[in-house]
């Protein structure tokens, strides 16, 4: 009742455009008794009928339509990559966190000129590498200087979400901001582990509020005489995912990082916004999903917690304009997010949950894990290997991971030694 409290008044409060009004929100639905019937879109079988049962059709027909489907009608079309990005070293101290790892800060201008938008990197390496390492990249809420308590990394001057507790004043970060997010960023395990961690912004992409579409990257591509994206082009969380592909862009020109090796992570809006990323861009090595819940890994079908109608009423920029369509015609949607895990095959993908984020369905986050299955199957991998929702604190760790963790809607150091176990099992010596 708390969080929900918590998230109706950060709603209410960071989105001054919300279509509805606390009272007109419908009430989310806690009871497994109470969930409409449904039927998930059938994964295997093309537009036109046909079963798919080879590796070949998969790829060809059936991945291309559902890929397409997502594009027009949940997140939108994202523009191709710019051609003349530029790249900026900014800093590099070879010394940082006590000697424990290299921080090197990177611009990536979009447009390949200074005036653009651009978004700043910042990277941690393991000071001791001698080769290039894999690396962990995420998108964060409140600005780079939060992840970690290092006072040298750049204070973000973009605009933020209001919050006290992050230092946030006048929706600019202050000096009270560094290190606050740093619980949910365990770099001291993932440096030790040998893994490196890219860190951005996703405000420096697309800041967190409903604006038309007026700041951005999405002004850079609109349609020649449009002012904002068409119905089934690219929302926010798309164009967040757009911008780890181009954060990806950067990796492959820097010879300290194991592009090949290099896992998308991202936590509740974020993790929706990895999965989308790690669907489209297929050199994302492993995907991660944090408690991302509705429009995420969660089966929109179940309405279950967050719903499409309330998180398109609260967050009208996420998703592109067509996804209103099925507000409270769930069964109309031709795809549901079973279908998005199974994007990422078979390239390993976790997904976690945490008992007390009821309002993003943890068995929703673990029904597409098992309803992607078949085709982590057909591409001949492990796949998940489980029939059953695991007992809390258990993770499963095929080709396919799922936790669901004790506690609330965040991200612990139990979450990442589940990943870190995960990117071992699938890294190591590939
Ligand atoms: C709200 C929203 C969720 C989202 C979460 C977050 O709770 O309703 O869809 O995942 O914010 O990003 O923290």
């Amino acid at each position: 009742m708390k969080r929900l409290f918590l998230i109706t008044s950060i709603m209410l409060s960071a989105c001054v455009t919300c279509h509805q009004t606390q009272a007109e929100r419908p009430k989310p639905n806690y009871d497994e008794t109470k969930i409409p019937k449904y039927t998930l879109p059938a994964l295997l079988k093309t537009s036109s009928g046909k079963k798919v049962d080879s590796a070949e059709l998969w790829w060809k027909v059936r991945r291309p339509e559902i890929l397409s489907l997502f594009e027009s009608e949940v997140y939108g079309k994202s523009p191709a990559p710019p051609k003349n990005m530029l790249f900026e070293v900014t800093s590099q101290k070879n010394d940082a966190l006590n000697g424990k790892a290299i921080r090197k800060e990177v611009s990536v201008y979009f447009t390949g000129k200074k005036t653009g938008p651009r978004m700043d990197l910042l990277i941690y390496l393991p000071a001791k590498a001698t080769k290039p390492v894999p690396v962990f990249m995420g998108l964060n809420f409140y600005g780079n200087h939060t992840i970690a308590n290092d006072p040298e990394i750049k204070l973000s001057t973009q605009w933020m979400r209001a919050n006290k507790d992050k230092g946030i004043v006048n929706n600019r970060a202050t000096e009270k901001s560094r290190g606050a997010s740093a619980s949910r960023w365990a770099i001291e395990q993932i440096l030790d582990r040998g893994y490196g961690l890219v860190a951005i912004y996703c405000g420096d992409i697309d800041p967190d509020y409903d604006d038309g579409f007026q700041n951005g990257v999405h002004p850079l591509y609109n349609q020649a005489g449009k002012s904002k994206p068409a119905p089934d082009e690219w929302g926010t969380i798309a164009a967040w995912a757009w911008g780890l592909s181009r954060a990806l862009d950067y990796l492959e020109t820097d010879a300290q990082v194991d592009h090949e090796r290099v896992a998308v992570m991202g936590h509740s809006r974020l993790g929706k916004t990895s999965l989308w990323a790690g669907a489209q861009d297929q050199r994302f090595a492993l995907v991660i999903s944090n408690d991302s819940g509705c429009g995420g890994a969660a089966l929109s079908r179940r309405r279950f917690g967050e719903t499409l109608n309330v998180i398109n009423n609260a967050f009208p920029h996420w998703f592109c304009d067509n996804f209103n369509k099925y507000i409270d015609k769930e069964n109309d949607l031709p795809v549901d997010q079973h279908m998005l895990v199974a994007l990422v095959a078979p390239r390993p993908v976790y997904v976690a949950s945490a008992v007390e984020d009821r309002w993003a369905d943890p068995k929703g986050e673990f029904l597409s894990v098992l309803h992607a299955e078949p085709v982590y199957k057909l591409l001949g991998t492990s796949g998940f290997g489980a029939k059953q929702m695991p007992k809390v604190n258990q993770p499963i760790k095929q080709r396919m991971g799922y936790h669901i963790r004790t506690g609330k809607h965040n991200v612990t150091d139990y979450d990442w030694q589940q990943y870190l176990d995960f990117a071992d099992q699938h890294f190591q010596g590939s």
